[in-house]
């Protein structure tokens, strides 16, 4: 694990898909409806496997599925979860799609590929970084695939507390 001692901004390292979604339902079961999660990470990176943490955080027992080719899935459990991808999107297509629009404002938004749209995008509550951590210890020798970096960002209050928690929780943990 290591720390970045900006308020409001920690980067963990998760070892494995399960933790990336036991982190995920952590942060799901905080949730009190009308945030916006930016769900920021390249390919493959691990962004709908922490969103399926957050689903069952909020209740959600259906499976959460990529919403690469759809762009959208909803889900209903104690809130409702809108998941975005707009990964194949410009900004000019999130906008024209009007798929931003008209959500209740009880619900929770997720979005991947969040920097495609661009200034469509709401003001956003938590913003999750996912990069992949490359443990080396001697040139040539095999890289870990599974551990993954994870910074949780937010200038929100309330969440900047709910992110120091999950840290201080971690590091006693640990
Ligand atoms: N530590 C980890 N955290 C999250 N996912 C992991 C981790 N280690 C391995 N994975 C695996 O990485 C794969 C890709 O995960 P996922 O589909 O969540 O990525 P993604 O960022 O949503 O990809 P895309 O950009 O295509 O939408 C999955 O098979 C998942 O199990
Ligand atoms: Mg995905």
């Amino acid at each position: 694990m290591s720390a970045n001692r900006e308020t409001g901004k920690r980067t963990l390292v998760v070892e494995s898909p399960c933790e990336a979604r036991f982190l995920g339902r952590t942060l799901g079961e905080q949730l009190e409806g009308g945030e916006v999660i930016l769900m920021a990470g390249s390919l493959g990176a691990g962004k709908t496997t922490m969103v399926q943490g957050i689903a069952v955080g909020l209740g959600i027992h259906e499976p959460v599925k990529s919403p690469s080719f759809v762009l959208e899935r909803i889900y209903r459990g104690r809130l409702v979860l809108h998941h975005f991808d707009f990964y194949r999107l410009s900004q000019e297509e999130v906008i024209e799609s009007g798929l931003l629009y008209d959500i209740e404002d009880s619900a929770v938004i997720a979005i991947e590929w969040p920097e495609r749209a661009g200034e469509a995008l709401p003001g956003w509550t938590l913003k999750i970084n996912i990069e992949f951590h490359e443990v080396c210890l001697d040139p040539g020798q095999e890289k870990s695939m599974d551990k993954r970096k994870v910074t949780l960002e937010s200038t929100t209050a309330r969440w900047v507390k709910v992110i120091e928690n999950i840290w201080k929780d971690r590091n006693e943990n640990s």
